[in-house]
């Protein structure tokens, strides 16, 4: 009886235990999702009228973001283009805050069959100053 008894407390402590562990990872996904909704919702409104909805850009005029070696390599690669510019493309360092460019970013990053880890708003703070 004795036995019996621990024997469920335990697979009771298992339940619990699993059901939070559930719990945490929904709740990060749909962090991350939120996230990238923004940063979709970012692109169209400040990158998509150059780069084009589909982030193909314009041949000979604006570069694609798809399969670019830049948007592929690195977090801070893309992080230092929107905070210095480039040629026709303006700074956007006074227009977005860190959190909007690092959103943005890994949303460029991971569209489009591109995949890219993801960068913070801290990391792109650092790179301000
Ligand atoms: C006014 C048009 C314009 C807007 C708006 C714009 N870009 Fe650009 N972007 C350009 C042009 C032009 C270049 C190429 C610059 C050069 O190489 O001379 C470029 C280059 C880039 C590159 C480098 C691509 C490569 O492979 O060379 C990245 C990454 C990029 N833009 C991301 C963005 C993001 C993200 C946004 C929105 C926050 C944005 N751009 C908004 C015009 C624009």
């Amino acid at each position: 009886m004795q036995s019996f008894t621990s024997a469920a407390c335990l697979f009771g402590i298992g339940l619990l235990t699993s059901m939070s562990v559930t719990a945490t990872v929904t709740e990060n996904d749909s962090v991350r999702s939120e996230a990238s909704e923004r940063g979709r919702a970012l692109f169209l409104d400040n990158c998509a009228e150059c780069h084009q909805r589909n982030g193909r850009g314009l041949k000979g005029i604006y570069p694609s973001l798809v399969s670019s070696e830049i948007v592929r390599g690195s977090g801070t690669d893309v992080a230092l283009q929107l905070i210095i510019g480039r040629g026709e493309m303006p700074s956007f360092s006074g227009a977005m805050s860190p959190q909007d460019m690092a959103d943005v970013i890994n949303y460029v990053r991971n569209a489009w069959g591109n995949k890219g880890d993801a960068i913070d708003a801290i990391s792109i703070e650092r790179l301000l100053d």
